[in-house]
């Protein structure tokens, strides 16, 4: 990998990110991506720095119920020092009986839940990121899972946004409940619901939270797609870590970029074709391991393309390839064919990529925003929030 000398990075004076009894040295946090964040990618970015890299998301019940998708979700490579886990969930029981299984089987060394979802099918049940509205419900999932993660000294976080809209904001409160309720640290990621991926994150936000909650850490998430992105982040906002999600689709070296800014080095990762190509073949062997199955880790693999190649020299016609390959000969032989001494083609290589949509208006159960605890109905039709979830 070709690692240069760009723009200098003023050093940072960032301690450690403390989580309970986990020391994270290089404060960078893999977001959990639902598709993405699976142990093969988790390895690929592990590769190039440090931080704490969160598996996809698992639903409590899928995870009580064992079924095999949520134990492959939760399974971890043996060298993965924390084990890192996040929970869906919308009923307190649920969540509490998931932590436990986590805890009593040695299955997570960190347990992070979340509260950002944005998906109409959940929101419209009350789910992802509506809950945090309804104190009650919230403020019980939230002490149940503390309670039951602490009975195995593993830190439990939350992962929110920023509310349902400009006029329905909740993470102030809910920043606090968690600290009440004895998280390890809270995420806030600078979006409504409202806004989908759409516009820009507010770091403002994130500002504010960090303020609020002087005892606990906070980690701020939302638009950070260079190393440049994570320390002005942390200048403007004073978080005690970061949280990157779509800037490594197809970058698994922002993660070397990143530590390398935290300690002060100019270097960043600048790599040929060639040096990409490498890439997305190893991605692609990863996966055939984590799958165990190479028609479904290649159809897998092929959203990842337009992310890899994101401003190098490829046709049109090898692209349309790349994005349909059936197996790691059919990979190999269409990657042999790009112009593998192109080299990194700067700017056109950065910037924001995957997921961006545009502002919706939230589908929420009847009459939810008129009072922020729950009514009968709407805690009997919650449990629906939880079927078929897959990211935030
Ligand atoms: C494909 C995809 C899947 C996601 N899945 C999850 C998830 O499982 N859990 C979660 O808390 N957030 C999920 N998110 C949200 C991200 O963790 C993150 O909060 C969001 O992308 C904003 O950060 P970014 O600007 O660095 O991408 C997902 C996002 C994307 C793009």
């Amino acid at each position: 990998m070709t690692v240069v000398a760009t723009p200098p990075a003023p050093k940072l004076e960032l301690p450690p990110l403390k989580l309970g009894p986990l020391t994270v040295d290089t404060p960078v946090i893999l977001a959990p991506m639902a598709g993405i964040t699976n142990s093969a990618f988790r390895r690929l970015c592990r590769e190039y720095g440090g931080g704490l890299y969160v598996a996809e998301m698992v639903t409590s019940r899928a995870l009580v119920e064992r079924t095999p998708e949520s134990l492959r979700i939760i399974a971890h490579d043996d060298d993965e020092k924390v084990r890192s886990v996040q929970l869906y969930g919308v009923d307190p029981v649920t969540v509490g009986q998931a932590v436990r299984m986590l805890v009593e089987e040695d299955r997570a060394d960190h347990i992070d839940l979340n509260f950002g979802c944005p998906v109409p099918k959940v929101t419209r049940r009350g789910g992802g990121s509506a809950l945090p509205w309804k104190t009650d419900l919230f403020t019980s999932i939230v002490r149940t899972a503390v309670k039951e993660a602490s009975n195995g000294n593993i830190p439990l976080t939350i992962k929110m946004r920023k509310g349902i809209d400009e006029d329905h904001l909740t993470y102030l409160d809910a920043g606090r409940i968690a600290r009440d309720s004895g998280v390890a640290a809270v995420a806030l990621h600078g979006r409504t619901t409202a806004q989908f991926y759409s516009g820009q994150a507010d770091w403002s936000a994130i500002a504010r939270l960090r303020e609020a909650l002087p005892d606990i850490p906070v980690l701020g998430n939302g638009d950070i797609w260079s190393a440049e992105d994570a320390i002005r982040m942390v200048r403007e906002t004073g978080v005690d870590g970061v949280v990157v999600g779509r800037g490594c689709q197809g970058r698994p070296w922002l993660f070397g970029d990143l530590m390398a800014a935290f300690e002060g080095s100019h270097e960043r990762h600048t790599p040929d074709l060639r040096k990409v190509a490498e890439s997305v073949y190893r991605h692609a062997e990863l996966m055939v391991e984590t799958f165990g199955d190479e028609g479904k880790a290649l159809r897998e693999i092929r959203k990842h393309m337009a992310w890899y190649f994101k401003g190098y020299v490829v046709g049109s016609e090898l692209r349309t390839k790349l994005a349909m390959v059936t197996s790691l000969e059919v990979l190999r032989g269409t990657l042999d064919q790009l112009d593998l001494d192109s080299p990194y083609p700067g700017g056109d290589a950065e910037g924001p990529r995957g997921r961006a949509g545009s502002p919706k208006k939230v589908a929420l159960p009847k009459d939810w925003l008129q009072d922020r605890t729950m009514d009968a109905e709407q805690a009997r039709e919650i449990c629906h929030a939880e079927l078929d979830v897959s990211g935030g």
